[in-house]
């Protein structure tokens, strides 16, 4: 598995970050970091308080993130693929939320918990490990023993907290009090995409997702109708807690932020090669591909012409890279996924016993809204010594959330303590 990406701008590839905007001079400076935070392919969605309205105007981030701004409790104007989510919502969208500027009065109300505006409503919805806070106000202000409580709480809470640096502020001082410029928010931001905090903090982690392709001859191959919806989210999940996440990942897949290494790879072959090399180095491997079983035995070079015969077409099996790694001992804790047409538990308790896993997520295809090419997924995930726990039907994200949380806490006993949710 490759090694930890440096710091840099690919990390924010992808990467969805709400920008919250308070009412101060410096919300002019929005616009840029707006700017650059698109040119780095990050996605942006910015909230407003009626204040920042005065210094900068809507119709300016609306253009700049290309996505409407949220400045409204009552009647939100969300990102076409939120619309059917209240505003909450965007605290599941978002990867990391910035406040640029942060006034005193809007860093106050977060250290409190006051929530009366869409900003600090949605900001308060955030575990503070996703948040950046780039205060900017008046020295008199920041100096303010109120400001030095609402930031050691801050703080204390594990928010991030970019200067305020000094220099010429809008009152004419040269002091301590400047929010800091856009390049170097932009910098904390891609320092902190590629590695966030959590509950898989420091492990490395590798996911297998989509189906795989073995050719006939040029032209056509066998595959299956696998998306690879549900091992994308289980890598975004691990992302998201801190790993270090190498997606192995057949054709189709969507695409995945900058920070997640991703190997693109077509036949079950390309797959078992990428997979045992990238395991020698995890801490976890969660197997959701859907591996082909078996392959053409042959390969043609040419194009196979129709002779209008009926015709024979030999297969021979692929490697069971589960075993491998189980043979191997290679991956650390290993998670495998049974899709099953009927008897699904007892199948899955056979297969993670016959491979050597630690946990297994079942899924029945026959049930409704399960499996391939849902967004939603229904599954049983089974363990050693009778462990087994049953999930409600829910989107493939959120199951995706859930499946980490629980193999996290399994594999490396980590759990999230009640303080941050
Ligand atoms: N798997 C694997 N290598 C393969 C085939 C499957 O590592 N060549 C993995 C899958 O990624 C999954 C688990 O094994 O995590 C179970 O896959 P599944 O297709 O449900 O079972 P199979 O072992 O292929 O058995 P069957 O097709 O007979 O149900």
């Amino acid at each position: 598995m490759s090694s930890a990406k440096e710091p840099g701008r690919e990390n924010l590839r992808g990467v969805r970050v709400l920008l919250g905007v308070t009412g101060g001079i410096a919300a002019y400076k929005a616009a840029y970091l707006v700017r650059l935070l698109r040119k780095a392919e990050a996605e942006v969605v910015v909230t407003m308080t009626e204040s920042a309205s005065r210094f900068i105007g809507k119709a300016t981030l609306e253009t700049l993130s290309g996505n409407p701004v949220v400045d409204n409790l009552w009647q939100p104007a969300l990102p076409r693929e939120l619309s059917d989510v209240e505003h909450i919502g965007l605290v599941k969208w978002a990867d990391f939320a910035i406040m640029a500027p942060a006034t005193m009065n809007s860093l106050g109300k977060l250290a409190r918990g006051l929530a009366d505006d869409a900003l600090s409503t949605i900001f308060a919805a955030f575990e503070a490990e996703r948040v950046l806070l780039a205060p900017a106000m008046n020295t008199g202000m920041w100096n303010n023993a109120a400001t030095r409580e609402s930031m050691d709480l801050l703080a204390r809470r594990g928010y991030a907290i970019l200067g305020p640096g000094r220099g010429e502020l809008a009152c004419g001082d040269e002091d301590e009090g400047r929010m800091l410029e856009p390049e170097e928010l932009l910098s904390a931001l891609e320092e902190k995409a590629g590695r966030p905090s959590g509950l898989l903090s420091g492990r490395r982690v590798l996911v297998s997702a989509g189906p795989t392709r073995e050719a006939l001859d040029p032209v056509r191959y066998i595959s299956n109708p696998s998306t690879g919806t549900m091992g994308r989210a289980i890598a975004l999940a691990a992302w998201r807690e801190g790993a270090q996440v190498t997606l192995v990942a057949g054709p189709g897949v969507a695409t995945t932020p900058g920070p997640i290494n991703r190997v693109n790879v077509e036949s079950s072959a390309e797959m078992a090669d990428a997979l045992l090399g990238a395991a020698e180095e995890a801490d976890l491997v969660v197997m959701a591909a859907a591996v082909a079983d078996y392959r053409p035995k042959s390969r043609s070079d040419e194009k196979i012409k129709k002779t209008g015969e009926a015709m024979q077409l030999e297969l021979e099996p692929t490697l069971d890279i589960l075993s491998a790694m189980r043979d191997r001992r290679l991956g650390g804790y290993r998670v495998g996924f049974a899709m099953e047409t009927g008897q699904a538990e007892a199948r899955a308790q056979a297969k993670l016993e016959a491979k050597g896993l630690d946990l297994i997520v079942a899924n029945d295809l026959e049930e409704e809204g399960a499996g391939f090419g849902r967004e939603s997924n229904r599954v049983t995930v089974l363990g050693l010594e009778g462990f087994r726990k049953e999930y409600p039907l829910m989107d493939k994200d959120e199951l995706g959330r859930q499946l980490v949380a629980l193999i996290a806490g399994r594999a490396f006993g980590q759990t999230r303590g009640k303080a941050n949710g």
